[in-house]
């Protein structure tokens, strides 16, 4: 354990744990469904090498967060988990004050294993609640009812302290009103910290096939807008406001681990499918593993990971993946550092005019930040500033 006093960058560990139960319509992450069951002791002693491997690569550093994404990592048994946090703690020094989160789908099968969790070290959980609304779910493919997810939602206030859910909203048929009335009730559930995405029809998924059919409607546009706004304002109203374009918390509640990839800082990707950003000898370093599963483990077999990307970043793709994160943050960037981290300074014609058409701000502290009236266009306003 590392002393309080260290005052070094943040590091972060992300685990991707990729199976699920099932797969959702509109899901395009890597995740796959293994119904004759997997050999979990196999994965975990595969996990356990990658993180070594990693740590002989990169040497010493402080965990000041973890991340069990996936998939359904609420899948796992505690005692993975619990391994999995022990030979990062073996390997890394862990901060007093690490942040731990593992996504969990809201079923009564895992919601049952939430204490195991606790104790194996999550000390924050991020719930798959996705709609409030019976119909919804069963819609979007999920196998959970709302009273199953509330229920879910309540033993993780008694296990964590700290908890999220996830809701997609921009659902086919969804008005402002019903929007409204939904996020409402999650608010009142919800404590200190919601992500609230806007469906997205991601390309192969049956979603997308439905939709190119012509029988998936999304909300258009207008709608679309009306749904982002009022997001906005209730959330605001209720003390939740959001710090990034889908994120919104409590101020002080924000997710310590998604801060760190926003505020570009650096962390190592563990697991099938995981991403990295590694500094190695001053060089900041994209890395990526195989997606495949099985595919993953037998190369972690044969070589200690399963790393298939390895790319030394110029400092243009550094300052591009800067702005590109940096921006979505409600906080903006720093100028300065944007000039460090690429060598180039920000074009201030181009922002006098996203300012202009009230897009973007220079802050009195001098960041530079995306405007709320901005964020919908985020995507736009980025391949601006970075051209
Ligand atoms: C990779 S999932 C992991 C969480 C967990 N497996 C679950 O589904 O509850 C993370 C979140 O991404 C969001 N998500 C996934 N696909 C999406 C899509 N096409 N549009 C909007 N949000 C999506 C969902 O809210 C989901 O909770
Ligand atoms: S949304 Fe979650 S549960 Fe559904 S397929 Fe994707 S990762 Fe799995």
């Amino acid at each position: 354990m590392a002393g309080a006093n260290d005052n070094i960058a943040p590091f972060g560990v992300y685990v991707h744990w990729p199976f699920c139960l099932s797969k959702c319509p509109y899901c395009d992450f890597n995740s796959h469904v293994r119904h004759g069951g997997i050999d979990e002791a196999r994965f975990l002693r595969a996990y356990e090498a990658e993180i070594a491997t990693t740590a002989a690569r990169i040497g010493r550093r402080i965990v000041s967060s973890i991340f069990f994404g996936g998939g359904t990592p609420s899948l796992m048994q505690p005692s993975t988990t619990a391994a999995i946090l022990e030979t990062i703690g073996q390997y890394w020094s862990i901060a007093p004050d690490v942040e731990i989160t593992l996504e969990a789908n809201p079923t009564s099968v895992e919601a049952e294993r939430f204490r195991g969790f606790r104790a194996a070290g999550v000390n924050r959980v991020s719930l798959g609640v996705q709609a409030l609304d019976d119909a919804s779910l069963k819609a979007l493919g999920r196998t959970h009812s709302v009273k199953e997810a509330l229920n879910a939602v309540a033993i993780a206030r008694q296990s964590f302290e700290r908890y999220s859910f996830d809701l997609i909203y921009a659902r086919p048929g969804q008005t402002p009103d019903a929007w409204r009335s939904e996020l409402r009730r999650a608010i009142s559930e919800a404590a200190e910290h919601l992500s609230l995405y806007q469906l997205t029809i991601e390309p192969d998924t049956p979603f997308a096939a439905l939709h190119g059919a012509g029988k998936l409607a999304v909300p258009d546009d207008d709608t679309a807008r009306a749904l982002y706004d009022l997001t906005l304002d209730v959330c605001a109203a209720a003390g939740l406001p959001a710090y990034e374009i889908s994120n919104h918390a409590r101020p002080g509640a924000e997710c310590r681990h998604n801060l760190l990839y926003w505020r570009y800082g650096e962390y190592a990707g563990i697991g099938p499918g995981a991403h990295g950003r590694l500094i190695i000898d001053g060089e900041r370093r994209a890395t990526e593993t195989e997606k495949r599963p099985e595919s993953w483990l037998m190369r972690v077999e044969a070589s200690g990971d399963g790393v298939t990307v390895d790319d030394a970043l110029t400092r243009e793709q550094q300052g591009d993946e800067f702005l590109l994160m940096g921006l979505r943050l409600v906080e903006g960037i720093d100028p300065t550092r944007y000039e460090a981290v690429s060598g180039r300074s920000i074009d201030l014609a181009r922002v006098a005019m996203l300012a202009g058409d009230g897009f973007v701000e220079l802050m009195p502290n001098g960041r530079l930040r995306v405007t709320l009236a901005g964020f919908p266009v985020l995507d736009a306003v980025v391949a601006d500033l970075a051209a």
